[in-house]
């Protein structure tokens, strides 16, 4: 039987990944903060044919979704964490976005940032193939490595009645009052659509000008992007200046290797303004 490895200060388990994700998000900002909230944000997942054989996907097509653990890889800390784990300064508490940055102990949070980065998310089957799996409502950022799927079970997975924390109920905290595009967003967008068409999970402009939407209908800004202009408006409240924008600050985002540029005003309307093919 294979033993873990062990020496005098760390435990460590060879668990290697089975697949990586080709996700629409091309960056963490912008990914959802969680699953199924943007029903079109789309990825496959294709797995390691060494380790995984085309046999063990049969019977996951008759499964609406899906659970998958995976590593949060972009972190930035990864390498002091596994480096040297014992002098990685962990975060007992983190701030949340739905508290507005007020902080909560780390495992009362889904934060990103644990001792084990270890991300669980459950996602829709569009559709099983030979090795690959197209799956939809994602929260998981372009080459995440995957360490398991899981078939979801509501019988057993779903509890009726389970308790959470009132600021967890605060479903429109983080919803924006409306998107809106420029007159020549989808002009600007059918240009840029051949540089990405043959890689692209969408069939068309028009799909991802939906998905584009179905994205910034929440306010994906970090918790200091955020306080940082509304501690802006404060100032401007209280100069008696009236101002309906959220100034000059153009914010992006990164879908499928397009750049999307837009704008939120104070009273949480975005506007879309541009887009490009990105240069990253
Ligand atoms: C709040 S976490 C929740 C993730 C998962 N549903 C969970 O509960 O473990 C979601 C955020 O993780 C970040 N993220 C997604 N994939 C990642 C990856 N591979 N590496 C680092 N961060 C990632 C994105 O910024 C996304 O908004």
């Amino acid at each position: 039987m294979l033993q873990p490895k062990t020496d005098k200060l760390e435990t460590t388990y060879p668990m290697s990944p089975i697949g990586t994700i080709r996700s629409c998000f091309s960056t963490r900002n912008g990914t959802p903060r969680q699953p199924l909230i943007v029903p079109l944000a789309r990825a496959r997942l294709t797995f390691d044919a060494s380790l995984v054989p085309p046999a063990s996907l049969e019977g996951l097509e008759e499964y609406s979704h899906c659970w998958i653990i995976y590593v949060f890889h972009l972190n930035t800390d990864l390498d002091k964490l596994w480096k040297n784990p014992s002098r990685s300064k962990l975060k007992a508490k983190v701030r949340v976005p739905r508290l507005k940055g007020e902080k909560m102990g780390l495992f009362a949070t889904r934060s990103p940032h644990r001792p084990c980065p270890i991300g669980l998310t459950v996602a829709k089957v569009e559709s099983v193939q030979e090795s690959s799996i197209l799956l939809s409502g994602v929260d998981l950022v372009d080459g995440t490595p995957v360490l398991d799927i899981k078939p979801y079970l509501p019988y057993c997975d779903s509890i009726h009645g389970a308790n959470v924390p009132h600021w967890v109920k605060m479903d429109d905290l983080l919803a924006v009052a409306s998107v809106d595009f420029s007159d020549d967003f989808l002009s600007t967008l059918i240009g840029c659509w051949p540089a990405v068409d043959k890689k692209s999970l969408y069939t068309s402009p028009e799909e991802f000008q939906m998905l584009v939407k179905q994205v910034l209908s929440w306010d994906i800004r970090s918790v200091s992007q955020r306080t940082q202009v509304e501690e802006n408006y404060e100032k401007i409240k209280n100069e008696q200046v009236y101002e309906d924008d959220g100034h000059d600050i153009i914010y992006h985002l990164n879908l499928e290797g397009l750049d999307v540029a837009y704008r939120i005003t104070s009273y949480s309307n975005v506007l879309v303004e541009n887009v490009t093919v990105s240069s990253k």
